[in-house]
């Protein structure tokens, strides 16, 4: 396992506050970025999305890194998130799949027995070089850095086993989980294998966009906190780790992100991400006590405080980074996506505020704030 705080990591550290936070070392002030920055609240994707279809920008790389870019720009945020989607993987795996408007992802043939997990490949990962391709131009615009002097971070991402799983099995998006839960707990074997197939090709995929680029990968198990911590250990936890592993060999910190997880978080610590996403559920404070002081973390503010009256949104924002309290480590974000309607200004004011609050304390008092929390923890 690599020592994240010795680790050399990516060659962008020294001059990123992005990758420097995922690192947990010190950083002129907290950086800020957004789940789902790049979406349809934002007048600019949706002039793109007028014309081509959520699948045709995400596989043409110059119109992908268009959008990564602009909605970056826009917000003047820290990190650019490649504009992609989780189940691209789902075609070189020979699944198909397609967005319906008001209905989200449909698998057309769900996976439901042993058979058909044979049948998934899990060579043909090349096929989703575009991705690779896209970051590559983002790479390439964002390779000097800002009039601050800070050069923005690159984050590739990819799913998670069992949030993938759940599309692959479901069909599409679930609220029970019964499929999925069905599979997992009465066909071993099936599930063994579907795990091991899709680290395959998840390895693969992310080596692809840190060769091109990315500084860092996200992991989203965006669903996983539809598990028990006892089904989480014993069904995910061990693939979830490797694909982990395997990631953050590559050279890059690895962000593992959940929803719904306030029980979980010391189970996916356990994988040895650098950087556990919290969601809004639980205090900012408390999701870092549980995961220790090994550990960074991003997050917490609910994404339907955009839409709350500015006071209400300045004091939620200004209590995120007093319960970060200055410690090394800390990257602003939402505890989820940014949803559809999402006045922009807020999303910006955000974004001023995180800079106004966020400047870093002293190294000294920063350390200190640290010692005293490791021994509460
Ligand atoms: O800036 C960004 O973050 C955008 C890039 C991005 C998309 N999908 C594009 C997209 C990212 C990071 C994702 C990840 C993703 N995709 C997740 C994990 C993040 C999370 O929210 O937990 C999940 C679960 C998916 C699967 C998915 N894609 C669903 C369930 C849906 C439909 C739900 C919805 O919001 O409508 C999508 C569609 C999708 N992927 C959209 C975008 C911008 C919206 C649809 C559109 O533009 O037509």
């Amino acid at each position: 396992m690599l020592d994240t705080a010795s680790n050399s990591g990516p060659q962008s550290e020294g001059s990123s506050r992005f990758v420097r936070a995922c690192l947990r070392l010190p950083v002129d002030r907290t950086p800020v970025w957004f789940l789902r920055q790049a979406g349809r609240y934002m007048p600019e994707y949706m002039a793109v999305r007028k014309h081509h279809s959520l699948l045709e920008i995400c596989r043409t790389p110059e119109i992908a890194a268009e959008v990564t870019i602009t909605a970056a720009e826009r917000l003047d945020v820290d990190a650019a998130i490649i504009f992609a989607d989780l189940l691209l993987p789902f075609t070189p795996m020979g699944l198909d799949f397609e967005f319906l408007a008001g209905e989200g992802p449909v698998v057309h043939q769900p996976v439901r027995s042993l058979e058909h997990v044979q049948a998934l490949r899990t060579d043909r990962a090349d096929e989703l070089a575009y991705v690779a391709k896209a970051i590559e131009r983002v790479a390439a615009h964002f390779q000097s850095p800002r009039t601050d002097g800070d050069r923005l971070g690159i984050i590739g991402f990819c799913g998670a086993p069992f949030t993938l799983a759940s599309y692959m099995i479901e069909g599409g998006s679930s609220r029970t989980y019964i499929e999925t839960k069905q599979l997992m707990y009465s066909k071993s074997a099936a599930w063994s294998l579907l795990m091991e197939k899709l680290v395959t090709v998840l390895v693969a995929y992310a080596k692809q966009q840190v060769e091109a680029g990315a500084d860092v990968i996200q992991i989203f198990d965006s669903w996983a906190g539809a598990l028990s911590v006892a089904d989480y250990r014993q069904y995910c936890l061990t693939s979830t780790t490797e694909l982990v592993q395997r990631i953050r060999a590559l050279g890059v910190p690895v962000i593992y992100f959940g929803v719904d997880t306030a029980s979980l978080l010391p189970a996916m610590r356990e994988t040895g991400a650098d950087v556990l996403g919290l969601d809004w559920r639980i205090p900012l404070d408390e999701g870092w006590r549980a995961v220790g002081p090994g550990c960074a973390v991003q997050g917490n503010l609910d994404p339907i405080t955009l839409f709350a009256p500015e006071d209400i949104l300045r004091a939620r924002v200004r209590e995120i980074l007093d319960l970060a309290a200055g410690r090394a480590g800390h990257i602003f974000n939402l505890g989820h996506g940014i949803v559809p309607g999402t006045p922009v200004e807020n999303v910006l004011r955000v974004v001023e505020w995180v800079k106004q609050f966020g400047v870093a304390r002293r190294p000294q008092a920063s350390r200190e704030a640290l010692s005293e929390w490791a021994v509460r923890a």
